[in-house]
């Protein structure tokens, strides 16, 4: 089994330097995929540091190569890379800008694949299948670029997506990850709590990225983590937030944007609906729920005690919720 994943890793190192060199070294590499990089604003030091790569729009271009060195067709279908269908063997990624997804050591698991276009009726992103290397919901894209400064931060940004790691790199901030468009999940947070106890979640300007904030919220306070949130402007996600604005200007709108998870719960599901009793009812049950979340005792009185001031509710009646949600979970 051992020995399987190392195939597997190898073929996937394999794949993610052959994708760099179609990128960097063929006509059609440099005229499409790293013009569109370019385009993006990814300088050559960017594309580098992250393996980014294209794969050439052709049927089987990648699999007739790495069957010409010698890696088994076993291995290439284990990882997704060729699709077999009978005697036919057919390319995953095509005419796709790549990204590597790298473990916390720097070993490539996965690919995600972008087309070049704003089609809407293509999926943007093509994605390796689950392999015995690459299980997504155990893995965050750019943690091997960032994991010494999260650790030296003592905090790390987590953001949704491919070119939102990168973009926050290329400003200046280091400390970023991303969990990929998929929802949260413990096995990432538990990631990330090695080397950090604080995670400013940084999700698109959109209603999904609420959403998706919103969701992540009891996941990192279960785990004794601190989570703060910092939503930026409708329509925007922090890739195109942070390339119009300059590195001081970045770390200014998060400093003074970026709220704790009371501060941006009574703002997401109250503030627009002030004078509404049963609204404000909801928001401070849902609230409450988080803080029971929280294994630390002192740190739930404090919120607690934060709950009350923002919502204009006794404290009384906030720890008479807590212990009723508390007494229902054991
Ligand atoms: N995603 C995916 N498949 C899709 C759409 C999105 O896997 N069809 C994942 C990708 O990891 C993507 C993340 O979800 O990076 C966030 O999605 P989105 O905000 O739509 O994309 P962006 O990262 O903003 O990509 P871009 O700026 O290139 O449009
Ligand atoms: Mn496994
Ligand atoms: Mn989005
Ligand atoms: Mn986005
Ligand atoms: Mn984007």
């Amino acid at each position: 089994q051992a020995n399987e994943r190392e195939s597997l890793y190898l073929v996937s190192e394999f794949a993610s330097t052959y994708f760099q060199r179609i990128l960097h070294k063929t006509d059609k590499g440099k005229a499409i995929g790293l013009s569109y990089f370019k385009e993006r604003g990814f300088t050559d030091e960017t594309i580098k540091k992250f393996a980014l790569g294209y794969s050439l729009d052709e049927w089987q271009a990648f699999t007739d190569e790495a069957l010409k060195q010698a890696y088994k067709l076993e291995f290439l279908e284990k990882t997704g890379l060729t699709i077999v269908k009978g005697d036919k063997r057919f390319d995953r990624f095509k005419g796709r800008v790549m990204f590597p997804i790298q473990s916390m050591s720097g070993r490539v698991l996965g690919f995600g694949g972008r087309i070049l276009t704003n089609d809407k009726k293509a999926a943007k992103y093509l994605n390796s299948p689950e392999s015995d290397i690459y299980h997504k919901s155990k893995v965050l894209y750019g943690i091997y670029q960032a994991k010494q400064s999260i650790a030296k931060e003592d905090n790390c940004y987590l953001v949704e997506g491919y070119t939102d790691v990168i973009q926050f790199h290329q400003t200046g901030i280091h400390n970023v990850v991303s969990s990929s468009g998929t929802a949260l999940t413990p096995d990432q947070i538990r990631l990330i709590n090695r080397l950090t106890k604080n995670i400013t979640v940084l999700f698109d300007g959109d209603a999904a990225g609420l959403r998706a904030s919103l969701r992540g919220i009891d996941l990192i306070l279960e785990q004794g983590m601190n989570v703060k949130i910092c939503t930026f402007p409708e329509g925007e996600d922090p890739d195109s937030f942070s390339k119009q604005n300059t590195l001081q200007e970045l770390n200014e709108y998060l400093k003074e944007h970026a709220q704790d998870f009371i501060q941006f719960k009574a703002s997401v599901l109250y503030e627009e609906s002030k004078n509404d009793p049963i609204k404000k009812a909801d928001t401070i049950r849902d609230i409450v729920n988080s803080i029971a979340k929280i294994p630390d005792r002192i740190k739930k009185e404090i919120y607690i005690q934060e709950c009350s001031r923002i919502m204009d509710i006794s404290e009384q009646v906030l720890f008479t919720t807590l212990a009723q949600i508390t007494n229902k979970d054991v």
